[in-house]
């Protein structure tokens, strides 16, 4: 998830793991739940302290605070439990070799939940956002999507639907993903079950999967101003899942961070803009991965209105025709 070269980097960690073993110091509340992200905190900064970590772990320990005085990890400690205490548990069977799978694992929902807590609470954004819809749409958007097949969409991270409500005019079945219960009652509020042609469904998703969709199902996925906040491993494990869904020679248009081409391995709430650590260089790795084609990439920057040359990035994708993902 971190890249390829940290499949390298885990083979030659396995074997550092068995031999650093039998010589780990008790952790802090040894007689606690070993396997709780309070108990991988102090041990990831043990092993960091130990030298036993990457140099890609340890920047991306220190960019996002993983440690038992970190603000974010310790105020949403329970709910990254609820997301992935049965994973971090499993991964204490060899926990040296597993320490960077487990930092991932805290990451990845530290950065999910945090990203949806802010939005459920300031709901300023989607009052604000809304009118720069028009332009968006007509100047950016349109013209890269226009080609696609409009039949059954997902509106990904929909918010209270100022996308939604164009993709609505032309698909027949849009379906709106969001981690947030109060973005999918404003679209509720706004659209019912059906408007124009369009039946509309609503999904609340635990923040990296579309497990509510079927395989070969959707024609048409779409993200907009929302996963541009989301870090490189939920990216990831949406890309996956993308390629899952979507029908063979179906599309998807997304709009996501390039920041981490400036940051990599940074945490999107200290960023510029909120960005993230994704970029278009790994979407590109990720998409062919899961056997997605890149059709079309543009970097978005000064000239679009943005606040800086090189924040963001717009990826066409296809899955091939041919595709059994
Ligand atoms: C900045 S808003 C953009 C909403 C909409 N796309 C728009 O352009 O108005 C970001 C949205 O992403 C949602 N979100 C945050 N993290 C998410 C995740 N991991 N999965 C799905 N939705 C998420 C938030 O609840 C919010 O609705």
């Amino acid at each position: 998830m971190l890249g390829r070269a940290s499949n390298a980097f885990r083979k030659t960690f396995k074997a550092i793991g068995s031999l650093a073993r039998q010589s780990q110091a008790p952790h802090p509340g040894a007689d606690e739940d070993q396997g709780s992200v309070k108990a991988w905190l102090a041990r990831i900064n043990d092993f960091h302290d130990r030298g036993l970590l990457s140099e890609q772990s340890r920047r991306l320990i220190v960019a996002h605070d993983i440690n038992l005085d970190g603000h974010a990890v310790n105020s949403f400690s329970e709910k990254i439990e609820e997301r992935c205490g049965e994973s971090l548990r499993a991964l204490l069977v060899e926990s040296v070799a597993n320490a960077e799978a487990a930092l991932e694992e805290i990451i990845k929902w530290k950065t999910a939940i945090q990203c949806a807590d802010s939005h459920d609470r300031s709901k300023g954004y989607f009052h604000d956002a809304e009118p720069y819809m028009d332009q968006q749409w007509n100047q950016i958007i349109y013209p890269v999507i226009k080609d696609s097949d409009f039949s059954v969409v997902v509106d990904l991270a929909c918010g209270h639907g100022r996308n939604s409500e164009y993709l609505r005019r032309l698909s027949k079945e849009l379906h709106l993903v969001d981690i947030n219960q109060s973005c999918l009652d404003a679209c509720k509020e706004r659209f019912g079950n059906s408007t124009h042609q369009a039946q509309i469904f609503y999904h609340l998703t635990i923040g990296n999967s579309l497990h509510s969709l079927a395989d070969d199902a959707i024609s048409f996925v779409y993200s907009w101003d929302s996963m541009v906040h989301f870090d490189k491993l939920i990216v990831a494990d949406y890309t996956k899942e993308i390629a899952r869904v979507l029908i063979p020679g179906g599309s998807a248009f997304l709009h996501h961070s390039n920041y981490g081409s400036i940051s990599p391995d940074s945490d999107w709430a200290k960023n510029l803009g909120t960005r993230s650590d994704m970029s278009a260089e790994l979407m590109t790795l990720y998409a062919q991965d899961c056997g997605l084609e890149v059709l079309e990439q543009k970097i978005l920057g000064t000239e679009h209105g943005w606040g800086a040359d090189g924040l963001d990035c717009i990826s066409l994708l296809r899955k091939p025709m041919n595709a059994r993902v």
